[in-house]
């Protein structure tokens, strides 16, 4: 895969579909989960300048930090705690436009306001999450639970 990230021009839907077809090519040429997942985290977080983007992993019974770009971060939540705890234990995207608004929210960072949480999965199993932060309100939506649900799926093919 090349070496450098083109971001496309236009909306995030163009953005989106070229990321996902690097990732493609990136993921196909690694067989690392740890490598591709740091990638993916760099690329992503470097198309849309989101404040955090990284993963946690299912370690026992926990989530654990793992590859990550943006400022220090909280290193392991229980399960059902927080949006990435939810996502894990309801398995599905959590999509939330206000953290403030989100029982049991977890503030790593007091700067975050809107959170995207994706379950990343390996066979039928939850092996980790995507967690994207951002410092705006309701920055995430549809469009990003489809495509980030579509780039994760990569991960474990
Ligand atoms: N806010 C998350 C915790 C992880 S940090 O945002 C990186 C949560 O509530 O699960």
């Amino acid at each position: 895969m090349a070496e450098n990230l083109i971001i496309a021009e236009g909306g995030k839907e163009q953005k989106y579909e070229l990321l996902h077809k690097q990732i493609a090519a990136l993921v196909n040429g690694e067989s690392d989960t740890i490598a591709n997942m740091a990638n993916v985290a760099a690329m992503i977080h470097a198309t849309f300048g989101f404040w955090w983007t990284g993963f946690y992993r299912v370690v026992g019974e926990e989530l654990v930090l793992g590859p990550f770009q943006g400022p220090l971060a909280c290193s392991r939540i229980r399960y059902g705690r927080g949006v990435c705890g939810t996502a894990w234990k309801e398995q599905v995207t959590q999509v939330v436009p206000d953290v403030e608004l989100f029982p049991g929210h977890i503030a790593c960072s007091s700067l975050s306001r809107s959170e995207i949480v994706v379950p990343v999965w390996s066979d039928e199993e939850i092996v980790a999450v995507l967690d994207i932060d951002s410092e705006h309100l309701a920055t995430f939506d549809q469009v990003d639970k489809l495509w980030l649900e579509k780039i994760v799926a990569l991960l474990y093919k």
